[in-house]
């Protein structure tokens, strides 16, 4: 049996969960963006099988709901091998969409309409931010009079608050936390539904935050925002292509995320709603396996459409079956235990060398110029690869590297002998071929 926290096996599993008294079919959830932009997207969203959805951020700013055209631009996706049968993970979705295109009044009676749509197949979550506090409270008070099961605070829009835009300054999460704390405060006096403050991931400490948000009186947290970049068009020395500051993430960026939902989880007890670089459903299941409730995800459907969650949901159960997981809380921060400090990590173990598969080799050499303990050699007339095990350290480059997997890291049990407090890569006295 796989690895797995039960014995038995499940007969049947419940991939449902509930975050402050709301009820979610399933832990995925559509994050605040281009799928959630107006109700009949949340409708498709939901219909299409995802547990909820994060509307687009109503915010005060009239630039910021008028878009580019075009407005997207997805770096490191079309020119990867296989695309699009194979997406790969360095992509990044750039664009010039900061927040809802709507009017404070409009969003409230989109926020009703895609309530009225759902009904109970799926959460429906708002989404605000604002500059000033009079704002905050104007759109509390807004929120409180709309049918949305919850709230998102939006701390940590990247776009927000960066070098030429008006907003310069207060409502960002990474400039003035200090009043993040404030609005939690307000909104745990103002709103009627539970809210989530969004924190940035820009803000240094995620979990410092999330402790400090958490201590005035969020409910729940979504950890956490994308970053912020440019990218540079060298040919005409010009940013490229919005000339502006924009949001970069992608699902490259997950250990990133997924370290502080991990961090958090250690010092917060409130539900945590993952976001940031979920590429599948798998990264689902590490969110969760971290400490998250739920998880966002905005980027991955961006890429392939809504009905990704069918195959998603899918093999979430099939693996919760086969792992003998009844429950999403039967998963929730499993893993936690097992982060150790750098200093606890295992090291210096003796034995291992790479060993090359001579049948596969191909002689292509990658190897030998990645091995930076000048360990590989190429053996003529056709270059296969061999070991001086004199030199090597053990320490994997090569069968990382290796495109035709030929080289595997052992246990070179006959070898264990030499003393574990020298190099002894160095002193080995070895007797076999060069
Ligand atoms: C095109 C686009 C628009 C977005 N709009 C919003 C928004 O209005 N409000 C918000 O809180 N986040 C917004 N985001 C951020 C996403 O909600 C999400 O936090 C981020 O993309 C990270 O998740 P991912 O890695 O799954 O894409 C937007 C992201 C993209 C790519
Ligand atoms: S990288 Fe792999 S295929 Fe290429 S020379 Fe080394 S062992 Fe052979
Ligand atoms: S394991 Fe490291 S040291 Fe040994 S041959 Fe491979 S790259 Fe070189």
């Amino acid at each position: 049996m796989p690895f797995g926290k039960k014995e038995a096996e499940a007969k049947s599993v419940d991939i449902s969960t509930d975050i402050c008294g709301i009820h979610f079919p399933n832990p995925f959830v559509l994050s605040s963006a281009t799928p959630t932009m107006h109700a009949e997207n949340v409708k498709v969203g939901i219909d299409a099988g995802w547990g909820g959805a994060v509307l687009k951020t109503l915010f005060p700013a009239e630039h910021s709901r008028v878009y580019a055209r075009p407005r997207f631009k997805v770096f490191w996706l079309k020119d990867q091998p296989g695309y699009p049968q194979h997406i790969p993970r360095s992509y990044t979705i750039t664009c010039i969409e900061d927040a809802s295109d709507l009017s404070p009044e409009d969003y409230e009676k989109d926020v009703n309409e895609a309530k009225r749509l759902v009904g109970e197949n799926g959460v429906v979550i708002a989404s605000i931010m604002a500059s000033d506090m009079e704002t905050w409270e104007k759109y509390m008070d807004l929120i409180n009079g709309t049918k949305a099961d919850m709230v998102e605070l939006n701390f940590g829009c990247p776009y927000a608050g960066e070098p030429g835009t008006k907003e310069e300054g207060p409502m960002l999460g990474w400039k003035l936390m200090q009043m993040c704390e404030d609005v939690v405060r307000l909104g745990k006096r103002k709103l009627a539904i539970p809210f989530s403050p969004k924190v940035s991931s820009q803000v240094g400490e995620v979990d410092i935050w999330a402790e400090k948000l958490e201590k005035a009186g969020a409910p729940c947290l979504t950890l956490s925002h994308r970053i912020s970049g440019i990218w540079i068009d060298i040919e005409k020395a010009r940013p490229y292509p919005f000339g502006s500051i924009t949001g970069f993430g992608g699902p490259y960026l997950i250990g990133f995320s997924l370290k502080w939902v991990a961090k958090s989880r250690r010092k917060v007890q409130v539900p945590i709603m993952g976001n940031m670089g979920v590429y599948d459903w798998q990264d689902v299941v590490r969110f969760i396996m971290v400490g998250a409730d739920v998880v966002q995800s905005c980027s991955a459907v961006m890429i392939q459409g809504y009905d990704i969650v069918k195959a998603w949901r899918a093999m979430l159960t099939k693996f919760m079956e086969e792992h003998g997981y009844s429950s999403l809380k039967d998963m929730k921060g499993i893993a936690l235990p097992y982060i150790v400090a750098a200093d606890k990590v295992e090291r210096g173990a003796p034995g291992i060398y790479a060993v090359v598969n001579e049948d596969k080799c191909t002689g292509c050499g990658i190897c030998k110029r990645t091995c930076f303990h000048f360990a590989m050699e190429l053996i003529p007339p056709n270059n296969k690869a061999r070991v001086n095990l004199k030199k090597c350290a053990g320490c994997g480059l090569c069968a990382e590297l290796c495109p035709v997997d030929a080289i595997s890291m052992q246990k070179l049990a006959n070898l264990d002998l030499y003393p574990r407090s020298k190099p002894y890569h160095r002193y080995f006295p070895y007797t076999g071929p060069p």
